[in-house]
């Protein structure tokens, strides 16, 4: 299986990029295939539905999308979502994520947004039946000291999330 673990955090003391690297340190440690792509490495155009589709880099990331057998997506919480970020990668991609499983790893600033990355779930899988993997890591500053993941639990359920995924997509391709 190969898995796209994608940062969309532009803050380079990212927490949510800091819970990505974990998750793509144990995927290479497990020696399953993956990639890790890092959207601050990247500049990508904003979607205007025509133009943004020629972009090179509009290709590349749409090639690494559609070739991921499953996906694990990396966001900072932003007003009770997704940062637009996130948003403009789905935009750019859209087609790739058809039939994907999708999990979510989400840094919030508060407890009381838990529930945010459920608007782009319900899109992914509305509009492109992603299975989306229903056990988020969602943490908080207090799981981090400088720039450090401190939260062993944290820590534990991204690995547990790394390996339902990949457990969900081999389950799904062999009935496929
Ligand atoms: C524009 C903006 C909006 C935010 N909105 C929320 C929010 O709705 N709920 C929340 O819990 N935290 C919110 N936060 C806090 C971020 O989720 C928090 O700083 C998180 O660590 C960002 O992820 P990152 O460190 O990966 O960039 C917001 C931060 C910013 C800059």
């Amino acid at each position: 299986m190969n898995l796209l673990i994608v940062s969309t955090s532009l803050n380079p003391q990212s927490r949510s990029a800091i819970m990505a690297r974990h998750a793509y340190n144990y995927l290479q440690s497990s020696g399953e295939d993956g990639e890790f792509l890092d959207l601050t490495q990247l500049e990508l155009p904003p979607c205007d539905g025509k133009t943004c589709y020629g972009h090179p880099n509009t290709i590349k990331v749409a090639t690494m999308v559609a070739e991921a057998d499953c996906i694990l997506l990396a966001t900072p919480i932003y007003n009770f979502d997704v940062n637009s970020t996130a948003k403009n990668f789905l935009e750019l991609t859209g087609q790739g994520w058809t039939d994907k499983v999708v999990g979510f790893i989400c840094a919030a600033g508060g407890q009381g947004s838990y529930m945010s990355v459920m608007t782009f779930a319900n899109s992914l899988m509305l509009d492109y039946r992603s299975v989306i993997v229903p056990r988020f890591v969602y943490a908080t500053g207090s799981s981090f000291e400088d720039d450090r993941l401190v939260d062993t639990k944290v820590g534990e359920r991204i690995e547990e999330l790394v390996e339902i995924i990949l457990r969900f997509a081999k389950s799904l391709s062999s009935t496929s």
